[in-house]
């Protein structure tokens, strides 16, 4: 790969549920990765596709970001959750693809009745996000950073709230939590380093392309 690095144009698209919606639309954008890319149990990370020079890697959706920023790829499909938690400034954000609709919210359990005065503890995987929106509201909290799995952590007693993504909202409730406020709107957008649109900006327009055409045809 090293030897054809510049020649390549790779994209990184994440693993899981977004990846359910992006294939449709990875289809009408008529970017075709190999038969094995869709075999979960392929343990590799590196497809090609039916474009010749375009290679996707699958990797996870808070990795994504990451992965762009620091040239690994040129492309990624990433959540505005990752994009606003890492704020890469290597990142070119053009194109709202409309896909992975959910939000980031706080939430605390059924029955909360603790004193906001003293400093909360918060389980989340999103600690700038969640350590800015206090901040901007006068509030100190201690933010415990997870992975996953969160919405355990009230009813531990080891946080008294969290702050998660919320699709359905069947989580929450099956955690008997209830979502207090809407921290931010997220779908996922495709993102480009800016370095390599400068330096390869013709493939890269290319992609750009296809995903708009895709998204016409799909609103149309
Ligand atoms: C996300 C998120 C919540 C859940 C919310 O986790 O962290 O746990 O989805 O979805 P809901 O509102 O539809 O119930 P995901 O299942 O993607 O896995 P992860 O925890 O490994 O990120």
């Amino acid at each position: 790969m090293s030897d054809n690095r510049s020649e390549n144009i790779i994209i990184a698209v994440p693993k899981g549920r977004i990846l359910e919606e992006l294939i449709p639309l990875m289809k009408k954008a008529n970017i075709l990765p190999e038969k094995s890319f869709f075999d979960n149990k392929d343990r590799r990370l590196l497809f090609s596709s039916n474009i010749p020079w375009l290679k996707i890697i699958r990797v996870r959706s808070f990795d994504v970001a990451t992965f762009v920023a620091f040239g690994g790829a040129d492309i990624g499909i990433a959540g505005f959750d990752v994009l606003r938690e890492f704020n890469y400034p290597e990142l070119y954000i053009p194109i709202d693809l409309n896909i992975g609709v959910c939000h980031l919210s706080v939430a605390q359990p059924k029955n909360y009745n603790k004193n906001d005065n003293v400093q909360l503890k918060i389980a989340t995987k999103y600690p700038n996000i969640t350590n800015n929106y206090y901040a901007e509201k006068g509030i100190n909290v201690n933010c415990i950073k997870m992975n996953g799995a969160m919405e355990i952590a009230p009813k531990l007693e080891m946080a008294d709230k969290i702050v998660d993504l919320v699709s359905s909202g069947k989580t929450l409730i099956a955690n008997d939590l209830v979502e207090i406020e809407n921290i931010l709107d997220v779908t996922s957008h495709l993102v480009i380093n800016r370095t390599a649109f400068k330096t390869r900006s013709e493939k890269i327009r290319d992609i750009m392309i296809f995903f708009r055409e895709a998204l016409n045809e799909k609103n149309s």
